[in-house]
């Protein structure tokens, strides 16, 4: 992989088509984070209205912390996995108890807190401060798959922290937020599980799948 130019693809292209997405319009870690909990098990044009809603209600870390579970879970009603607005619930006050109020900014102390997995961890470093880290999900595993044609099982935790490592080499380090994102909404937009649209992918030149013509068996996952 030419790395140099396959970042240069990807964030051009990303530059351009970017949804307009309402956690996407400032950097509080906050936010952020709420909106990659809500994404979790659920659909962006589902996630949208909660939101905002959420938003509304409680504003800040702050106030999300000081409330009472029932009302959290009130808000939560509909977007279902409670157990997400749970830990959230619970995490958000051990920041304001322990970090006073500011999320931390560091991979080992953000994945202490409850129901922030790897990929959470990564995705507010580098969404809400730019640091360099991996967030791999399915559709980020989906499109690596493909780029470098790998058959292992994504279900695996060795496979997804393999991801991880590769990301780190190949994520552009002075736009980590960007890159990341990019990287989700390729695979949420255009290198879908079935009928990839290849030809409108702004890195079709640099990915083997398609080369090889295997991007339909792409990535493999074992049956449950
Ligand atoms: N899915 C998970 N996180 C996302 C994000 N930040 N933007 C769009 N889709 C996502």
């Amino acid at each position: 992989l030419d790395k140099q130019r396959f970042q240069n693809d990807l964030l051009n292209w990303y530059d351009q088509e970017k949804r307009d997405l309402p956690w996407r319009k400032e950097r509080d870690p906050y936010r952020i984070w709420v909106s990659e909990i809500m994404l979790q098990q659920t659909k962006v044009d589902t996630v949208i209205p909660y939101f905002y809603n959420f938003m509304d209600k409680f504003p800040t870390l702050e106030k999300l912390a000081e409330a009472e579970e029932e009302e959290v879970l009130k808000a939560w009603e509909g977007l279902g996995y409670y157990s997400r607005a749970r830990n959230l619930h619970t995490a958000v006050k051990e920041v304001k108890e322990f970090y006073n109020g500011q999320v931390p900014d560091t991979e080992d102390e953000i994945k202490k807190l409850r129901g922030v997995g790897p990929y959470t961890a990564g995705a507010i470093l580098s969404i809400a401060y730019n640091v360099p880290a991996p967030a791999v999900d399915g559709n980020v595993m989906r499109v690596l798959s493909r780029i470098f044609t790998i058959y292992d099982d994504i279900s695996k935790v060795s496979v997804r922290k393999k991801f991880e490592e590769i990301v780190r080499e190949t994520i552009a380090a002075d736009r980590a937020s960007d890159f990341n994102q990019a990287m989700m909404e390729l695979g949420a937009t255009v290198c879908t599980p079935r009928s990839p649209a290849c030809l409108l992918c702004p890195v079709q030149q640099h990915c083997e799948a398609r080369e090889e013509g295997v991007q339909e068996i792409l990535p493999v996952k074992a049956k449950k």
